[in-house]
């Protein structure tokens, strides 16, 4: 049997059906162009129907692909067919999905019918859409839940009729692997004519089954397989294609094949999650942000000696630049030592030692360590040995009472204290300080920076001060952005070298 198999992206029309998540025309243009970049064979671009703007979205992306096959979505519904054909007059090929429930709940609680009845529908639709399109897909809906025997006189009625691709959808996501895929396989035993058609796939993930499901399906005789970017879909969502994509490309046991560009799936999911506005959850497979993230140090180490150890996939393979090593208070010093290596650092362990220590301090207050902040931990290292220290500080921020500090200065080992309100806790700080060091500065500039991202940020503080006329910069960094600003502040007013040992100590 051939190996190669079919990806059908339904990203523009199941995917599509994710609550707040839809996408304008010129969107699903971008979005149909990364996936003809990607490689897939056949893109279901909506339900043209449903809406004028799903029409004009069929329309605009048939105008805009060369080499996919564009899909439109219909009822067994002559009306829907004839408008679905209408939007794909521009696509260089063009194929109607077209189909109706076939399951107990399907035929007498959503279409009132009977077995029989629907047979007759099914086959009416095929042949209304064959007179449009040479390609007409046909899906049995809710088939995870439908009897294989009745399912089976289906599938050859509407084969007979002249589709030419059978789509198997579990609708509903019921479906076990061991099940979806002995449907399949009862299907290519028990049809005839079966040849003549291509099987699909179409799985929900409602019991986290869909990439499970469509595996055994294809592993049973199925060749396309119906997928969307990100797994994104209704309720848990769809098969994802990055998932199939890549279990097909590195287990070449089971010996089936796709035409995707595999290192296009990294941008393509970015893309699709950025156009939705819907996240990827960071352990997603393949795509999340962690798929490739080692934090352990046990981990680390055995990555750092040989990436195999704890990678099956190389992450360049889907356009990830490289798996990364995200140091945490778990890591260790070789995988501190492989990062600073990265930057163009390199420590004697005697260093080492020492920025490890300061590393794991750091890392007890912040997640994740990024190169950003290891620069920022190592500057502020190499910074020579303040006369002035910041001892102890508390700040009250809010209306009432005013912002206060109280703030403990070491000052050539001796310890003094202030307390002061400002406008601010920042301003109250600065107050402080000059009231213990007995100094009259002018602040010029101050900046606080957040290094990376997200709330345990390093915030990074630059001041300037003025003091008898002339310029001085103070710089600190810290998890805490007021003691960041004092400690800058701090740094600046010592580079002054005027500071007298206050005459008055405090509290
Ligand atoms: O899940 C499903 O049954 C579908 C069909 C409309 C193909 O999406
Ligand atoms: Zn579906």
């Amino acid at each position: 049997m051939d190996d190669k198999v079919y990806v059908f992206d339904s990203t523009l029309r199941d995917g599509e059906q994710v609550p707040c998540c839809q996408l304008n025309t010129i969107e699903k243009i971008e979005v149909a162009k990364a996936l003809e970049a990607l490689g897939v064979d056949i893109i279901e671009a909506g339900f043209p129907i449903s809406s004028p703007g799903d029409f004009n979205s069929v329309v605009e992306v048939s105008k805009a692909i060369k080499e996919p096959t564009i899909c439109a979505l219909t009822r067994a519904v002559e009306k829907d067919i004839e408008v679905a054909a209408e939007s794909l007059k521009y696509a260089k090929v063009g194929r109607i999905h077209t189909g109706i429930g076939t399951s107990y709940y399907h035929i007498h609680s959503k279409l009132k019918s009977n077995p029989e009845e629907i047979i007759e529908r099914a086959i009416a639709a095929v042949k209304y859409a064959k007179r449009f399109v040479e390609d007409v897909e046909f899906y049995a809906e809710d088939a995870g839940r439908t009897e294989n025997e009745y399912l089976a006189r289906v599938v050859e009625a509407v084969i007979a009729a002249g589709a030419t691709v059978i789509n198997i959808p579990d609708t509903t996501g019921y479906n076990t692997p061991e099940e979806y895929g002995n449907k399949i396989k009862f299907l290519k035993e028990n049809v005839r004519g079966v040849h003549k058609a291509i099987l699909s796939t179409h799985c929900h993930n409602d019991l986290g089954m869909a990439t499970a499901n469509s595996l055994a399906g294809l592993m049973n005789g199925a060749r396309q397989v119906e997928v969307t970017i990100n797994g994104i879909g209704e309720r848990a969502g769809n098969t994802s294609l990055e998932e199939i994509a890549m279990i097909l490309q590195s287990r070449k046991d089971i010996a089936l094949s796709t035409g995707i560009k595999s290192k296009k799936i990294y941008k393509t999911s970015r893309l699709v999650s950025t156009l939705m506005r819907m996240p990827v959850q960071p352990n997603k497979a393949i795509v999340g942000r962690n798929a490739f993230a080692h934090s352990s140090g046990i981990h680390q180490d055995g990555v750092l000696k040989n990436r195999e150890n704890y990678e099956i996939i190389d992450p360049t393979e889907v356009g990830i630049n490289q798996s990364s090593i995200v140091l945490t208070a778990r890591s260790g010093r070789a995988a501190l030592k492989h990062r600073l290596e990265i930057l163009g650092i390199k420590q004697s362990k005697e260093e080492l030692d020492k920025t490890y220590d300061k590393f794991v301090n750091l890392a007890d207050k912040k997640k994740d360590i990024k190169d950003e902040d290891l620069l920022i931990m190592l500057q502020m290292q190499k910074a020579k040995a303040h006369k002035i220290k910041l001892d102890h500080l508390q700040v009250i921020s809010g209306k009432t009472p005013l912002p206060t500090a109280i703030i403990r200065l070491e000052v050539n080992g001796e310890l003094l204290s202030a307390s002061c309100t400002g406008n601010g806790p920042i301003d109250a700080s600065f107050t402080a300080v000059k009231k213990i060091l007995k100094k009259k500065v002018v602040l010029e500039e101050f900046l606080i920076q957040a290094i990376t991202r997200g709330s345990d940020d390093l915030g990074k503080v630059h001041v300037q001060i003025k003091s008898k006329g002339v310029s001085y910069y103070g710089f600190s960094a810290n998890t805490d952005i007021i003691t960041a600003s004092v400690e800058a502040f701090i740094d600046a007013i010592e580079q002054t070298n005027g500071f007298a040992v206050p005459v008055k100590k405090e509290g």
